[in-house]
């Protein structure tokens, strides 16, 4: 053991002695030895069994180097690029970014970011949303999208900048969207990747250089990635839990990710990869390596690599992995040939599947991948005349309401003011502050932000701007309207404006951006001053929040003058049409929160960003299943606002819950199973298996029709648990004022299950289940109890 790691664990051992095992475990786990964890035998699942028997066949007859092409990032086109083998029929495959649609392509939508559509809570919209944008890489020649984000990272650190890309700070929501999204991507015909796998929660020393420091502190080779260190049950329950809902979608690649897991980097890592992920999971597709991720050529191959990215693409600026340099491994007995025949076969069997084997996809037309950061010379428009409705409506539904002392639903002001250069465009071009990778200089000058930077972006073909909707709705309705879009120097402006106006709605943001996390959750430069200036010359202000997670609001949230605020989140191109939506009242607001909002930055679990100059940066998870409201929950820490917390324009009640154990029945979701060990008291039917239906009524007491987002939650009697759970979600939508509607929840064996970590299962604890159900985590009128019985 190195000895700034030695230093590092004496350290933690002193600051939380119970850790002491779990640290000692990283090194008994030895996750780089591929002789301890060796990958398992491919079959090709419960679905893929006939595409495995055919892409077998079509491996057999490769050369060596033909195998190696079909394993190895080449120059192309597209982000990544396989080379193919045409002399089999098998041409080159495209790779392309990213979770909010192609990228960096043009001729496509910008779709809501991935935390605004968690927002909705809903499942058909997170289902549309990948299966549209999905159609749109099809169309333009994509084999295999790079997303969704499914659960790296899941949100455990509030300032990792990607947290945006993905879902809910919580497994089990995030398991939902991740199987969904999975889903949506490959019905539409291509193949879905799900990133970042494991334990990817800080962009800080993600690479073998500090992007957050000078470059010169270390010599790039001496520099570690950051190593995220957890213990067996916090990989199970928590992070490892959206991947197997991944998997059950049948997801045909997973990317491993550019951190170390216990000490061994992802991608090399046998533990993670041979042993979790192929063999408990059962995944039959491959495992790719995202772009540096890979460190080694012996290392990753040994260790359950499949496909390396970008290979030699990129002028090899990551390092020229695999190709010719595996070829040479395998020929002097390295690498065993057996390996590379199964990483060929694991990438070729889900392309099978996909009956992209039968089809030509377009040709690709774009240029993504070189230059690196200059704009693509190809075009095709490939947008659907319906998306902007879809892009518009997940933008509306995401919306989350904090706070309401009446200054929502506008009631028709005649004189609005504007104020925040976040209500319009960015002044030097809607796609400007960096082309493919959007790297926005961080002050407040970007105009509004519909998008985060960084691979998550996607060119905008154009963005309805808030001061685009607002206007519009201005026009229609007879009101006046005035704007200030600057952010600086504007107190007198303000003064002279603000006072004679119905209502001001003043647009702040937090602008985050792959490779750096937030240096604080503080808004942008200026815009507390903004609602400072708004609030001291206005009684009726609306603050709109343009963000990519927790932002500090305290020192204004309490302002009586404030009287709403609306987190819109990032919400692609039409984001001000689906937010006047909102304003006005069309749309009654149901978005929900998928993280815990704290009051101090303090209050969540010490050490999530890691940025010590030394080079092993480690990382240490040391609050293990206890993230996010989990966290707040255990220890009595009252949040500003708690997971799943959000506003409406109406008011909802909650009734008549009923758990009935006659609606247990077998797994209908998985297109592949999982291996997941189950403990034998428990049966040894599957993990997945529905045990009980829970069902609510939610009734409408307000004079408004609304949707309402019940959220059900699960107390699992077992000591090491948090006090509940999230186990079930449903968008009971449009719910007319005085009428009720019933949510309904399926609750299956591993909603109830921990992880054993001695006998390496699953388990459903002794005792009695308190399961409850109501609008938000911390709000659950409605609970009853269940048992179980052996
Ligand atoms: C790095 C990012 O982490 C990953 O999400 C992306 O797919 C690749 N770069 C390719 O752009």
């Amino acid at each position: 053991m190195k000895l700034d790691v030695l230093l590092s664990l004496i350290t933690v051992v002193a600051l939380n002695s119970p850790a002491l095992a779990d640290w000692l475990d990283i090194a008994s786990l030895d996750s780089g030895n591929a002789t301890r964890w060796p990958p398992p035998e491919l079959t090709g699942g419960k679905s893929w069994a006939d595409a495995f028997a055919k892409a077998s066949a079509l491996v057999a007859n490769m050369t060596l180097e033909e195998k190696v092409n079909m394993t190895s990032g080449v120059p192309g086109r597209c982000v990544g690029n396989l080379g193919g083998v045409p002399r089999l029929g098998i041409n080159s495959f495209c790779l392309e970014d990213g979770p909010a649609g192609p990228r960096p392509v043009h001729g496509v939508s910008q779709f809501p970011a991935g935390h605004a559509t968690a927002a909705t809570w809903d499942e058909e919209l997170i289902y549309m949303r990948s299966y549209v944008m999905g159609k749109e890489f099809y169309d333009q020649g994509v084999h295999i999208a790079l997303a969704p984000v499914t659960g790296g990272p899941l949100g455990r650190a509030p300032r990792m900048s990607r947290n945006w890309e993905g879902w809910y700070a919580d497994p089990y929501a995030t398991g939902v969207a991740s199987y969904l999204s999975v889903k949506g991507l490959q019905d539409a015909g291509i193949a879905a990747t799900a990133k970042h796998y494991i334990a990817y929660e800080q962009e800080t020393f993600r690479n073998q250089f500090n992007r957050t420091e000078p470059y010169s502190i270390f010599p790039a080779g001496e520099q570690h990635s950051i190593s995220s260190n957890l213990d067996d049950k916090t990989t199970h329950e928590i992070y490892l839990w959206s991947f197997a809902e991944a998997v059950r979608a049948g997801v045909a690649h997973i990317m491993c990710s550019y951190n170390e897991v216990n000490q061994t980097q992802a991608c090399h890592n046998a533990y993670t990869q041979n042993h979790l992920l192929k063999r408990e999971l059962g995944f039959q597709g491959s495992i790719m390596s995202d772009w540096g991720g890979q460190h080694d050529n012996v290392a990753s191959a040994l260790g359950g690599l499949d496909m390396a990215m970008p290979g030699s693409g990129y002028g090899g600026i990551f390092g020229q992995m695999w190709g010719e340099n595996l070829v040479a491994l395998v020929e002097n007995g390295t690498v065993p040939e057996d390996r590379i025949t199964d990483a060929a076969t694991r990438v070729l069997t889900p392309w099978i599947w996909l009956g992209q084997d039968q089809t030509q996809l377009p040709e690709v037309v774009f240029n993504g991948a070189s230059p690196f950061f200059v704009a693509p010379d190809g075009y095709r428009d490939v947008r659907d005349s319906n998306t902007p409705a879809l892009i518009r409506r997940i933008g509306a539904e995401g919306a989350t309401l904090l706070k309401n002392t009446g200054g929502l639903p506008l009631k028709n002001p005649q004189r609005i003011a504007v104020v925040g250069n976040d209500a319009t465009d960015n002044a030097i071009g809607t796609n400007a502050c960096g082309t493919a990778y959007r790297t926005c200089p961080s002050d407040n000058s970007n105009g509004t932000m519909s998008m985060g930077g960084g691979s998550g972006y996607v060119y905008a073909p154009y963005i309805i701007t808030p001061v685009d909707a607002l206007k519009a709705r201005a026009i229609d309705t007879g009101a006046e309207i005035s704007a200030i879009t600057v952010d600086t120097n504007v107190n007198s402006s303000i003064q002279s404006l603000l006072p004679s106006a119905d209502v001001t709605v003043v647009f702040v943001n937090s602008w985050a951006v792959e490779g750096f996390d937030r240096p604080n959750i503080n808004l942008n430069p200026n815009h507390e001053e903004l609602i400072t200036a708004a609030v001291n010359s206005s009684s009726n202000v609306v603050v709109v929040m343009h963000i990519p997670g927790v932002v500090d609001v305290e020192k204004w949230i309490d302002n009586e003058n404030v009287t709403a605020v609306i987190a819109a989140w990032y919400p692609g191109q039409e984001s001000g049409n689906g937010l006047v939506d909102v304003l006005y009242g069309d749309v009654n607001p149901s978005g929900k929160l998928p993280f815990t909002w704290a009051k101090n930055y303090e209050d969540y679990y010490p050490n999530t960003i890691i940025a010590d100059a030394v080079t092993s940066p480690q990382s240490n998870f040391t609050e293990g299943i206890f993230i996010d409201y989990r966290w707040f929950d255990s220890r009595n820490i009252t949040p500003r606002y708690e997971f799943g917390f959000g506003l409406s324009y109406t008011t909802f009640s909650y009734s008549d819950l009923v758990l009935d154990e006659s609606g247990a029945h077998s797994d209908e979701h998985a297109v592949q199973e999982t291996n997941e060990p189950f403990a034998e008291a428990d049966g040894n039917n599957s993990l997945y298996e529905v045990l009980f239906t829970v069902s609510a009524t939610v009734t409408n007491t307000g004079k408004t029709m609304g949707s309402e987002v019940a959220q059900l939650f699960v107390s699992i009697p077992e000591d090491d648990q948090p006090p509940r759970v999230l186990r079930g979600f449903k968008k009971v939508k449009d719910i007319a004022a005085g009428a009720s509607s019933t949510a309904f929840f399926e609750v299956r064996r591993k909603d109830l299950s921990v992880w054993d970590v001695v006998k390496q299962t699953w388990y459903i604890p002794e005792g009695e289940f308190t399961i409850s159900v109501g609008p938000s985590s911390r709000t659950l009128p409605l609970s009853t109890t269940w048992s179980k019985t052996v």
